[in-house]
Formats: structure tokens, sequence, C-alpha cells
């Protein structure tokens, strides 16, 4: 019997979701709501947003829709999840009271401290003058973030006292992000490699992915402003299966025994971003979803059916299913629009996608494209050129070489993806 699919969402995330969907022999008609140009050559790219929930629930209802799969936070945030339980209609992806793990940044920060979770110190402040005067007590280095759901932006890594006062003005007096600002988690700044462990989850238990990395920051070195997510790694050699194993049991576990417990059990993907520090793994942020791009690694490295994954974690049937990955690494390499994260240009003309995924091993998702008799850049991030190869160096190299066939006005990518993980140990 097949199954016919809505995967929610645009970006490439929900590119790499539905590329691997497609391959699964019990896939019915597949669509992506709404889509982008790559999804449209593997599906049936729907013209409805992804948070508009009652459009999504109708067209489920109308085209049989035996499983949606919701790919961002605001769509979690907004109770699509709620609204397709509501109406008999089976979807895969936490609640919105589970999701406020990651739409409420004080939420989240509450759960840490009551289970025991190690994140970095914080403080919770709704009133711009306390604020400041904390982190003038404090002084810099400091991270300050705005509590709620911000594009992947709210959040400032302050090394100096000066950045810290603008970025609390910029939050909680210009409202840049609006509403997302009304309340501002300031908190310690932690050093160390950064990873993405993600688990999926069935409300009862959950299974570990290889550990990932991301690389929030737009320029070489980390540096410059944070973005959605420039490129990632998986799996990471330096992560050992028994520390992954102890991340699963001090984090993953306790987070979800706690969201238990406070009535919002948790069913879906469960994302920890950590900072491995001196003093051990912290966690800086939980996410309810697939992270993007590390999305884009996971589904090149993924071998079992992933229909069968993420029915499993609809039926709370996980412990049941053996879940397989290829041997080898992947990487995905973020091809961004001129100005992104500020202001850039949309419409822009893009070439070369065809010639870079002719490389071996290559496969390029679409994020910010659309297809109007050509492909034309729409978003931020535009594609993300991932490979797979027997060697983290292989892979990086044909990612790499593919991304180099790739052309259009403004574009730019980190040529550090991957770097810290041939980094001397420090
Ligand atoms: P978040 O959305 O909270 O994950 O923050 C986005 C990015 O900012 C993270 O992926 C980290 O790279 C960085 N970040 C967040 N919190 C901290 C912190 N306390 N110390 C250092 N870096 C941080
Ligand atoms: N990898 C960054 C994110 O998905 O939030």
């Amino acid at each position: 019997m097949s199954t016919n699919v809505l995967i929610v969402g645009s970006g490439g995330r929900e590119h790499a979701l539905a590329w691997k969907l497609a391959q699964s022999p019990c896939i019915g008609k597949l669509y992506v709501a709404p889509g982008n140009g790559g999804t449209r050559q593997i599906a049936e790219n729907i013209a409805i947003d992804a948070t508009d929930i009652d459009g999504l629930v109708q067209f489920a209802e109308k085209n049989e829709i035996g499983l949606a799969v919701v790919g961002p936070d605001d769509s979690l945030a907004l109770g699509v999840v709620d609204t397709f339980r509501a109406r008999g209609l089976r979807i895969f992806g936490p609640t919105r009271a589970a999701a406020e793990i990651e739409s409420s940044k004080a939420f989240a920060k509450n759960l840490m401290s009551e289970a025991g979770i190690p994140t970095a110190t914080f403080k919770i402040f709704s009133e711009y003058d306390n604020a400041l005067a904390h982190v003038r007590e404090h002084g810099a280095p400091i991270v300050v973030k705005a509590s709620e759901l911000a594009l992947g932006k709210g959040v400032y890594i302050c090394k100096t006292l000066v950045q810290a006062e603008a970025a609390l003005a910029e939050i909680m007096l210009d409202r840049v992000h609006k509403n997302a600002g009304n309340e501002v988690v300031v908190e310690e700044f932690l050093d160390g490699q950064e990873i993405s462990i993600h688990a999926f989850c069935d409300g009862k238990t959950f299974v570990l992915l290889p550990p990932a990395q991301d690389h929030k920051p737009i320029r070489d070195g980390d540096e410059g402003k944070n973005t959605g997510g420039m490129g990632t790694i998986a799996p990471l050699s330096w992560v050992s299966a028994d520390t992954l194993q102890t991340l699963g049991e001090q984090i993953v576990r306790p987070t979800l025994k706690t969201l238990a417990k406070r009535g919002r059990p948790f069913s879906g993907l469960l994302y920890p971003g950590l900072k491995m520090t001196t003093n051990g793994p912290k966690v800086l942020e939980f996410n309810a979803r697939f992270g993007d791009p590390e999305t884009q690694s996971y589904m090149r490295l993924l071998k079992t059916d992933l229909l069968d994954i993420l029915e499993a974690c609809v039926d709370g049937t996980l412990t049941e299913l053996a879940i397989k990955w290829h041997s080898g690494f992947a990487a995905c390499v973020i091809i961004a629009s001129g100005g992104y994260p500020d202001e850039y240009k949309k419409g822009v003309p893009l070439h070369g996608v065809a010639e870079a995924e002719r490389v071996s091993n290559v496969v390029v998702f679409h994020a910010g494209t659309s297809f109007d008799s050509e492909l034309k850049t729409s978003g931020g991030r535009v594609l993300g050129v991932t490979a797979i190869g027997d060697t983290l160096r292989n892979a990086l190299d044909r990612a790499y070489e593919a991304a180099r066939l790739i052309e259009f006005e403004g574009m730019q990518y980190r040529r550090d993806i991957g770097a810290k993980a041939f980094a001397p140990a420090s």
C-alpha cells in the first residue's frame, strides 16, 4: 500500500526530506507546500504557505494525505500538529506545547534548570533597564538572545560591552525582531566546538542520528553575523559512539522525561545544539525539528527508508525499527545570496546547478530558488551542495568542486566547512 505524503516547508531541509522520501517503495503522491525550484523536480509543489494551517489541513483532507511532515519551526509554534491531529490526520512533529522547547528560549532554559541539564548560566529580562544593568555588571563576552523565534537571527554573540549594549537596544528598543524580543535571555558565553545532536522521538523513546556540525556565522573562521547555517558535516569522527550515547542519556532523555512530566510528550525530531566546553557538553538551544542544513547531510547518509522511520515516530513504534546509516561521511556547503544574512537581492538567475550535480556523489539541494522559465534565487540561503565520500576530506573536496561550478551574481559561501575537524585537538 502506498502513502501520500505532504512535506511542509520550502527550504533545503525540505528538499532533502523529499529527495529521500521519493526513494521509498511505499511512497504514493509526494507534495511539498510551498516547496522550491528543486522540490518541483521530484514532487508536486503546492502553493500553500507553511504557516497557513487551515490551508494545509484542507489540502491534506482533500488529497488523502497519509502522512504530513513538518519542516519549519514557525509552523510547529502555530500548532500545525495539534490541528492535524484534531482532524484525525497523521503528522510527524511535536505539538505546539512540546515545540515550546524551541519557540521559547525562556521555557527551554527553565526546563533545563529543572531537569539538571548542563547549559550556559543565564538571566531572563523583560525590562531594558534591568537587562542593561546586568550586562554592564557582567561585562563581555556575553550572549544576548531574543527569547522567541527570530529566523535564526535573534542571537548576538557580543565580544565587547558596546556590542552587548547595541544588541539589547536593537532587540528591546528598536524591536527589530518585533514581539520575539519581548523577553531577552542574557547568558554566559561558551567556548568550544559546536555540535548538533538529532534524535527521532516517538513520544516514549528516542533514537539518535550521527553527530553533525553546522557552521553558523557567515564568514570563514566563524566570523561575522550568525545565519541559519552555512554548511554541515556528519558524522564527527572525534565524537565517539560512547560520547554520543552519554549525550543521549544526559541531555535527550531527561529533556523528554521532563517534557512528558509537564504533560507535553514529544514526538518528532528533537535537535539540541551543544557546545563541547572544557567543562563538558552544554546545551545552547533546543530545536523541535530537523536541522537545516544538517538534514541535507543526514539524508545522504541514511540507509533506512525515511518513511518507515517517520511512521514509527507517529505510531510510537520506534523500538521495533533498526535505523541504519551508510558508512563514510557527508558534507553540505551552503551557497547564499550576496548580502545575506542582511538585505539581499532576489530573482537573480542561477547557473551551473546541472554541471555541479554531475560531479560524482554530489546532490544539490535547493533552498531559496524558484523556477519561472529559468532558475532564479528567491531567498538568502540558495543552494546546499552535498557530497558523500569514504573520508570527510573526500566528501568536502567533491562538495567544493561542485560548488565552484555554480555561478550567480553576488553569491557567497564559506571555504572552510569541516576545517575544524582537521585542526589539531586543542
Ligand atoms: P541559538 O539559536 O541559541 O542556537 O544560537 C545560535 C548560535 O549562536 C549557536 O549555534 C551558537 O553558535 C551561538 N551561541 C548561542 N548561545 C551561545 C553561547 N551561550 N555561547 C557561545 N555561543 C553561543
Ligand atoms: N542548523 C541550524 C538550524 O537548523 O537551526
